[in-house]
């Protein structure tokens, strides 16, 4: 072999070397030289068939051959790794100019924040806080209320029913209001205290607040198909629609941190109370200075509810009020439109926090 013909093939051997897009594609171009049946491997195993003086030269050829074409794959060796190295590196690269991801505290939405508010104030007054179903049987919904079936008050609180009927053969609702709360705590209430009232004890009064989520067919800038109310309760042997009113007058004072806000009482009408009534307050001052608002309904309970609850009309007296939640955040906040209560804008909900 001459000299040009090992040239020719180390020539050869970095043109295969250099075509090679990939560590595998560089492995294979390398068996086809240096791999056990590879051109100088061929070569080597000739040799032995020469005499030692032919096998020195040949021997020192085909050895420089290899040390050139080795020294060839490894350099396209490193160069691929370089490549693969650097698309890694690009594929991955951290843009330091970018926002870091931070984890933003939450806030309370503003009906929340009105919900424990109001829990807040009540409980200070001496009001318990009770909790109670969404989905609610037509009883406690509507005839514990003074409201049976197919009475035409019904109409004033068109709810969602449910696919299952309750024990009357009458579907669940989702309750249009807080009010069926009264009857359930009226009854956890009497059944707390039976042990004593059996001794000869009297059962303390009923205070309490009901606070949560109600549902209606109606939807519009003040209405929304769920919304919140805070129903509040108080039972008594002597009390009169004075203590609601000092209650209430409290109440909204503290809320809307001001004293000067006038309440007043305007005849209503609701099945479960009798007489009914409309609170309306108004504010001595600001930009709804002198106005009227009609902030919840009210009412002394009326006896056939009492007697649902299972109390005796002619021993206790009860006054009862559902405010409704939104109403209250948004003269809290001059808010227009309930619907951003629900939109879940966070330029909206984050001023509040
Ligand atoms: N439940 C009534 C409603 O949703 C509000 C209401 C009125 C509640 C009078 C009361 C009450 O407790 O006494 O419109």
């Amino acid at each position: 072999m001459t000299t040009q013909e090992f040239d020719s093939i180390v020539a050869n051997a970095r043109d295969a070397f250099a075509t090679a897009r990939t560590p595998a594609e560089l492995e294979n171009a390398k068996a086809q030289y240096v791999g056990k049946s590879g051109r100088i491997t061929e070569l080597m195993k000739g040799l032995a068939a020469l005499s030692v003086e032919d096998k020195k030269t040949r021997g020192a050829a085909i050895n420089q051959a290899k040390q050139a074409i080795e020294a060839a794959l490894n350099a396209r060796r490193q160069a691929l790794a370089d490549a693969e190295l650097e698309a890694q590196l690009k594929a991955e690269a951290l843009d330091v100019s970018l926002p870091g991801r931070v984890r933003e505290p939450g806030g309370l939405h503003p009906v929340s924040l009105t919900l424990e508010r109001i829990e807040q104030i009540f409980a200070s007054m001496g009001f318990d806080v009770a909790d109670g179903p969404e989905v609610e049987s037509d009883w406690h919904s509507f005839t514990s209320l003074n409201n049976p079936p197919n009475h035409p008050a019904r109409s004033m609180q068109d709810t969602f029913y449910v696919d299952i009927d309750g024990d009357d053969g009458i579907p669940y609702n989702l309750r249009p209001h807080t009010s069926p709360m009264q009857v359930r705590y009226a009854h956890q209430h009497i059944k707390r205290y039976a042990d004593g009232v059996k001794r000869g004890e009297t059962m303390p009064e009923i205070r309490v607040i009901a606070p949560g989520r109600t549902y209606r067919v109606d939807s519009d800038a003040t209405h929304s198909p769920m919304f919140h109310q805070v129903e509040g309760l108080w039972i008594d042997e002597d009390i009169s629609f004075a203590d609601l009113k000092g209650v209430y007058l409290n109440f909204v004072r503290a809320f809307f941190e001001t004293d000067d806000l006038q309440v007043r009482f305007r005849p209503s009408y609701f099945p479960f109370t009798e007489p009914s009534a409309e609170i309306d307050i108004a504010f001595g001052s600001g930009p709804l200075n002198g106005r009227w608002l009609e902030v919840s309904g009210a009412g002394q309970v009326h006896p056939t509810v009492l007697r649902n609850m299972g109390l005796d009309p002619d021993r206790y007296i009860g006054f009862a009020f559902g405010s409704g939640l939104e109403r209250l955040t948004m003269l809290r906040y001059g808010i227009n439109d309930l619907r951003l209560f629900y939109e879940g804008d966070l330029r909206f909900l984050k001023q509040f926090n």
